[in-house]
């Protein structure tokens, strides 16, 4: 499988490494290469119809703070549509508000023909329905497990080993850096603006928190669950969300006299998508600690199924990235017929 990294940066070159570990398994489990024959970040490319050697093209980026050599002139969506390879790996920034650049992108890959997997929100938080029959008339896949809670497998997980189940609903805590505040605030009684600094002074928080603090990151990911998951046909903007911002410690401590905690659960149900604080009784798996993402499935018959992992991270969000692109050469999806 010939493919392309389109962003360069925490994800990306995660990606190109985890492509480079695990050359074995591409050879010995599925009798292919995934070679890496173009990479492009904002503005320079580099292309080798022959492939890259993924440590390369990392040094070369934390060096010079490029990927490639050439200028990318905006030239990518030219390059996306005409250069030979079989799958887009897309990992540029989430953007709410109208998707770009990913979902370009996203889009010219898929009517070219080839395959997309992407870690990217924006384009499926706000063009998932567009996306899909896109992919679908063109007879390609978009993957996409990245994009939801890090390593944690919860679409593949449902729309793969739990096909036969009917899930009724789905809750959990889909933003790590909501969680480390809030268990802060409980365990040491800070006060939420300062248990924030303290998740920004420890790389958890962005100096712009709003993000991840309002809510937003949850209500992108909860609608790509709803639409992923349980056909639903939103967008971002449908999700109800209320963020963690006015939380008081008298809140926290309210909630631990009645031994429970303050969690920001994401809620998917037949009335609702919806992404607010709720309290959560203590030794419930919801009321989990630290950054991890938790997801609960409710099912049918079996029951309720819960999945918990790391959110964020360069190599866990390639790991979910790795698991889409083994499924393409599962399928024989890899190479282009
Ligand atoms: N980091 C995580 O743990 C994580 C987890 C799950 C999902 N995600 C999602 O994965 C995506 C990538 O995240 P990240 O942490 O890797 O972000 P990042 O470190 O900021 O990297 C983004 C990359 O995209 C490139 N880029 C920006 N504008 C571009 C354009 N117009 N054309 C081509 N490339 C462009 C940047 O280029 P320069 O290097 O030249 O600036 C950079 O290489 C995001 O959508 C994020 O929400 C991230």
């Amino acid at each position: 499988m010939k493919v392309v990294i389109a962003g360069f940066g925490t994800v990306g070159q995660g990606v190109a490494e985890v492509i480079g570990m695990r050359r074995e398994l591409f050879q010995k489990g599925f009798r292919q290469k995934v070679t890496i024959v173009g990479a492009f970040d904002s503005s320079s490319l580099v292309k080798n119809p022959r492939g890259l050697d993924p440590e390369v093209l990392v040094a070369r980026k934390a060096g010079t703070g490029r990927v490639g050599k050439r200028p990318l002139d905006g030239g990518a969506e030219e390059f996306i549509e005409e250069y030979d390879f079989d799958t887009l790996i897309e990992t540029t920034p989430t953007n709410i508000v109208d998707a770009e650049p990913g979902l370009t992108y996203i889009r010219t890959a898929l009517n070219a023909g080839k395959n997309v997997v992407t870690s990217n929100k924006g384009p499926l938080a706000l063009k998932f329905r567009e996306l899909t029959s896109t992919a679908a008339k063109n007879k390609v896949q978009l993957r996409y497990e990245a994009s939801v809670g890090g390593a944690m497998p919860v679409i593949n997980l449902s729309r793969e080993l739990l096909r036969g189940e009917q899930i009724y609903s789905l809750r959990g805590i889909l933003n790590g850096t909501c969680n480390f505040i809030l268990n802060r605030m409980k365990d040491e009684g800070l006060p939420f603006e300062q248990a924030l600094r303290e998740a920004q002074e420890m790389g958890i928080a962005e100096r712009d928190p709003t993000y991840d603090i309002d809510g937003v990151d949850s209500a992108c990911k909860l609608a790509i669950l709803a639409n992923a998951i349980f056909g639903r046909d939103v967008t971002y903007n449908d999700v109800m969300r209320t963020g963690i911002r006015s939380i008081t410690e008298d809140a926290i401590s309210l909630a631990s006299e009645q031994h429970m905690v303050v969690r920001l659960i994401g809620e998917i149900n037949d009335k609702r998508v919806e992404v607010s604080p709720r309290m959560v009784p203590v030794g419930h798996p919801l009321a989990i600690g630290g950054t991890l993402n938790i997801v609960q499935l409710i099912t049918d018959l079996a029951g309720d199924i819960t999945v918990a992992g790391r959110g964020a991270g360069r190599k866990e969000t390639a790991s979910a990235v790795l698991s889409d692109l083994l499924a393409l050469m599962n399928e024989g999806r890899g190479k282009r017929r």
